[in-house]
């Protein structure tokens, strides 16, 4: 099968001038609740792979002092379908303990991840967890999980690009995509 970009791309769903305004308006509110907080005590985790675009361009829209790290997570093991186990590859290097947390994730689909992410974030003993979410498919959620902050709901379709990928394809396109079902219904 052809996956190059011309024949897997059904249509734009997020072109990048309103992704860039909606990351900017939760870049203020984010901001804003934040405010008042030291660099040690404000440390947002980005969710690798998918989030490092996401991750990036909110980080440096942020007008109150804090710390990145990243944590390294793998579940859908490169097929289009969840089981719900995810694993950990890496874990972050600062210690969660006593700092704000804030998630930093591209997406909410099952919600499996982010439950997971909760569950070991929250044993660690840290001042408070949040989550900040590009992207949430409500209509594919398994576990119910808290999104403080939330770019766009979209439909139960495949996205890719800002981050997002297909067989680790597409993630650095600038706008994100649907992909044709053809090529993901497999
Ligand atoms: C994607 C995405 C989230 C997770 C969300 O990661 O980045 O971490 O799936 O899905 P869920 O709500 O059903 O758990 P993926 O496993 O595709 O890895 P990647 O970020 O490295 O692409």
């Amino acid at each position: 099968m052809d996956i190059s970009l011309p024949n897997s791309i059904e249509r734009i769903l997020l072109d990048e001038d309103t992704i860039h305004q909606r990351v900017q308006q939760m870049a203020n509110i984010i901001s804003t609740d934040y405010a008042g907080l030291r660099n040690e005590e404000f440390l947002l985790v980005g969710v690798l792979k998918g989030s490092f675009i996401f991750m990036a361009d909110l980080a440096r829209r942020l007008t109150v002092p804090h710390r990145v790290d990243f944590i390294a997570l793998s579940s859908y093991e490169e097929s289009s379908e969840t089981t719900g186990s995810v694993r950990m590859i890496m874990d972050t290097r600062v210690d969660v303990a006593n700092r704000h947390i804030l998630i930093v994730e591209d997406i909410v689909d099952t919600g499996y991840t982010l439950n997971y992410l909760y569950r070991i974030f929250e044993a660690r003993r840290p001042a408070s967890v949040r989550t900040a979410v590009l992207l949430s498919k409500p209509d594919r959620r398994k576990v119910e999980v808290p999104v403080n902050y939330l770019g766009f709901q979209i439909p139960d379709v495949w996205v890719v690009g800002y981050g997002l990928d297909f067989a680790d394809r597409f993630r650095t396109l600038p706008y994100i995509a649907m992909l044709k079902p053809s090529v993901y219904q497999r």
